[in-house]
């Protein structure tokens, strides 16, 4: 599906990320019951007939019907909850989020989510891993976002957002508590790093309210959009339309799992920012993926660009001064945005 709208060539918005500068371990521990509970006496492989559960969206709001026409790199706004996965492929999934490997070396925690698992990668979660890699999906992912999208990098596959209701217990005391006040943000309102998100519910969501996320258009106007259930996901131009997710009440536990992408083609702009996720990432993969994907996607525009150039000369058109600046122009500010990005951590 290439994107069929026209764009308009804008500053994309400035991403605030956590103060949380450096990698930093939760200091609260999860109960046991969710772990516990979520083990599954056999592993399954990812099989796109028996663990997909995709029903399109009633509705997509686009960009247009909040006042940002020609924003971003797709036409579509926001959509859901639709359904994507079954219940089988969500229990394969906690049974890799919550195993002691995953819960040793995946969990971060910062001034936005104090219990998040991120980074699990294809050995410790092969399942999550195949099931956000699979063609299948992307398939459906991308004809929700109006524009054919990968996973951004593969240490986004994915980030689980942890919330957990206090039952009096002190083990769960310290841990993201979910609030009984209505309409509180659980993060402020914020732009997101990457292009494009998908938000699954992992947790049973009867009797819970909330959890929707409120998109504040130009105008100041407010749009809320309804939160996912179990199973089901939601998908947002995050990178380019403010929004705020309020806060979920009245459940016993609230996992949801976040995965970023990036447009698949090299063609189209790719605003991508590192900086809500360097304070909660292993630094060095984080910049390796990011570094990778960035020059791979300076290579097949120079390669485009050259074959462009060659034709042009073998049908004996003038060069074009104007045209050949704009590409320049464009990967100097990819090349400098990659300077921005690649940082030293102290
Ligand atoms: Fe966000």
């Amino acid at each position: 599906m290439a994107p069929s709208a026209t764009f308009i060539d804008v500053e994309p918005p400035v991403v605030i990320g956590p103060s949380t500068k450096k990698a930093t371990r939760p200091s609260n521990e999860l109960p046991w019951s969710l772990i516990d509970g979520a083990k599954l006496a056999k592993r399954e492989e990812f099989d796109p007939v028996k663990h997909l559960n995709f029903i399109p969206p009633k509705s997509i709001l686009t960009m247009k019907e909040i006042g940002l026409e020609g924003h971003g790199i797709s036409p579509h706004a926001a959509a859901g909850p639709f359904p994507l996965f079954t219940p089988e492929a969500i229990a394969q999934m906690r049974a890799e989020i919550f195993d002691e490997k995953v819960l040793a070396e995946c969990q971060y925690s910062s001034t936005f989510n104090k219990n998040m698992v991120r980074g699990m990668g294809p050995a410790r979660a092969p399942f999550t891993y195949a099931a956000w890699k699979s063609p299948e999906v992307l398939a459906r992912i991308s004809e929700v976002a109006g524009i054919d999208l990968v996973p951004s990098i593969d240490f986004e596959i994915a980030n689980i957002n942890i919330s957990i209701r206090d039952e009096n217990s002190r083990v769960e005391h310290n841990v993201n508590l979910m609030s009984d006040k209505e309409e509180l943000p659980a993060v402020a309102w914020h732009y997101d790093s990457f292009p494009f998100v998908c938000v699954t519910m992992l947790s049973d969501c009867t009797g819970m309210f909330g959890g929707e996320t409120a998109l504040r258009m130009p105008s100041g106007d407010i749009i809320k959009v309804r939160g996912p259930a179990m199973g089901t996901a939601v998908v947002m131009q995050g990178r380019y339309i403010e929004h705020q997710a309020l806060k979920a009440m009245g459940g016993r536990e609230r996992i949801s799992m976040v995965t970023c992408f990036r447009p698949k083609s090299p063609l189209v702009k790719d605003e991508t920012v590192l900086v809500g996720v360097r304070g909660i990432s292993n630094i060095s993969e984080l910049y390796t993926q990011y570094t990778e994907y960035r020059l791979e996607i300076l290579e097949e525009r120079v390669r485009h660009q050259l074959k462009q150039e060659r034709e042009r000369e073998t049908a004996k058109k003038p060069f074009n001064v104007p045209e050949m600046k704009r590409f320049l122009t464009n990967q100097k500010l990819f090349i400098e945005s990659m300077l921005t990005e690649i940082q030293e951590l102290d």
